[in-house]
């Protein structure tokens, strides 16, 4: 990474194209280019700060075809490893304060002691980002996504808007999100940040929020100038934006700064945005959706869609007490990433990293199940569409993808005999039947003329995972 430490912006010039703060001499090359591509009409569109216009913009094609993602919250959060990440707000935020957390801290921890002193105990001693993006790399997925700043507001990275609050300045000393970046993208996997809008304590936040909002002193002099400076230096393809739902999107300045990343950002032709911008935007603005944590539609939605879950169904952070019956297991994580494909969605499933930096090996355990599956059933999943048929409307679960003109169905439980049913699926003389990871077609006969079939199946190898794929070629 260039050394742009220097570019902290002031809001005033937030509007300046990036490509004239990056390398003014390379921008006065290119602008006698882009003045031609203009006049030819061969600009690409350009977005106006507003919902209308910033949502037409298709979403680049690398991330549906990806559908699978590895998120990972790691902060200063790790460090008391208790409750869940929202530990400081639980124990000192809300109003009461969680018992629990208040009792594990007198039990624990010196009498006085403060949020901010967990940080010089978050060493990450151990972190190799190389071995993470092993792991992530084995796990299928295609892209990952770290919190660059929770809502506790510490950078894992040497914000200059962060001073003193961020991970090269105190605790591990080391540009987290700068080493991770480059082993992740030297895997050939796509690099997404995840940043907070609010943060619980920031006396500038708490100084507008009190002024309902009116002012823009948080956004103005901590969010923005970070935000951009953040886009600059790590070009992250995804942006993960969370913590938006006390103020509305003209507080945050939301359109204008998804204008510029559009527009002028370094990354405005691959990069993908979330729908967190602000108060009532969920499910209704932004790049794809998430709409809530770990939402899951009834139906296909209409819109690109990312469903957000952790193998630890208690935490997104790291805990330190949690235990295995609370945890996700392997095929439980299929059967839910197969059911969000089949509904569009992609699937980013989160680990949380301890303090010490190491991904705790029953979560490696897991991403590399998860790998395992993928490796012969992958066919089904990335770059697929949904099909006609989402689900066989049977007691059975099997989903439906497609990808050209073959269409896939995927069993998410062994069927209780040697041949399954598909209603759906009308077949023809041509019509082909396989299960991915064995070579020899299979029988079939169909239920009526053109509609349905019964397959006969194979003993199903359960080392091929908890998911069985089959194969259609000539169906309609
Ligand atoms: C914030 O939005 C206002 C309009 O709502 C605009 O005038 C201002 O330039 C924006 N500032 C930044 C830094 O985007
Ligand atoms: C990853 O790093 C190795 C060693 O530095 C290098 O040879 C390789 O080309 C890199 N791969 C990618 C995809 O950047
Ligand atoms: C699914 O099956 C039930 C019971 O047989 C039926 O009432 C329902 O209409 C079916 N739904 C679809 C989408 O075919």
């Amino acid at each position: 990474m260039p050394a742009l430490s220097s570019l902290c912006l002031k809001p005033a010039a937030l509007s300046v194209q990036s490509s004239s703060q990056v390398s003014p001499p390379l921008s006065a090359m290119l602008t006698p280019l882009l003045l031609l591509g203009v006049l030819l009409g061969l600009g690409a569109a350009r977005y106006s700060p507003d919902w209308p216009s910033l949502d037409g913009r298709p979403l680049p094609r690398w991330y549906d075809e990806a559908k699978v993602g590895v998120f990972i919250h790691w902060g200063v959060f790790s460090v008391p490893g208790f409750g869940s990440e929202w530990f400081w707000w639980h124990w000192q935020g809300q109003q009461p304060p969680d018992q629990k957390c208040v009792d594990y801290m007198t039990k624990t921890y010196p009498p006085g002691f403060s949020y901010p002193e967990f940080a010089p105990q978050f060493h990450a001693q151990f972190f190799n980002p190389g071995d993470w993006a092993d792991i992530f790399q084995a796990s299928g997925a295609k892209y990952v996504v770290l919190t660059a700043k929770h809502h506790e507001g510490f950078t894992n990275w040497e914000s200059p808007n962060s001073w003193n609050w961020n991970s090269v300045n105190t605790g591990p000393h080391r540009d987290l999100v700068g080493d991770l970046g480059e082993a992740v993208r030297n895997r050939s996997l796509h690099y997404g940040l995840y940043n907070s809008l609010y943060e619980w304590f920031h006396p500038l936040y708490l100084m507008d929020k009190k002024n309902g909002f009116k002012t823009q002193e948080f956004v103005m002099h901590k969010l923005l100038p970070e935000l951009y400076n953040m886009v600059v230096r790590y070009r992250p393809e995804v942006i993960w934006s969370d913590g938006d739902w006390e103020a509305p999107d003209t507080y945050w300045n939301s359109t204008q700064f998804l204008a510029w990343l559009y527009n002028d950002s370094p990354v405005k032709d691959t990069v993908v945005t979330n729908d967190r911008w602000g108060a009532g935007c969920a499910c209704k603005h932004g790049g794809y959706y998430n709409c809530e944590d770990k939402y899951t539609p009834g139906q296909l939605p209409k819109h690109k869609w990312e469903k957000c879950t952790s193998v630890d169904t208690f935490s997104w952070g790291y805990r330190r007490n949690m235990k295995i019956s609370e945890l996700m297991d392997l095929p439980t994580i299929i059967k839910d990433l197969v059911q969000t494909v089949a509904l569009g969605g992609n699937y980013l499933l989160n680990v949380g990293p301890t303090p010490d930096g190491m991904i705790p090996t029953v979560f490696e355990e897991r991403l590399r199940g998860v790998g395992a599956w993928l490796k012969i059933n992958g066919e089904a999943i990335y770059a697929s569409k949904p099909w006609r048929v989402q689900a066989e409307n049977t007691t059975l679960p099997i989903w439906y993808t497609s990808k050209g003109g073959t269409v896939y169905a995927i069993l998410t439980a062994k069927p209780p005999k040697p041949t399954v049913q598909l209603l759906q699926p009308k077949t023809s003389a041509a019509t082909k039947v396989t299960l991915l990871g064995l070579p020899k077609p299979l029988s079939w006969t169909p239920i009526q003329p053109n509609a349905g079939l019964i397959v006969l199946l194979p003993e199903l190898p359960c080392d091929l995972g908890q998911a069985w794929t089959l194969r259609l070629d000539g169906v309609q």
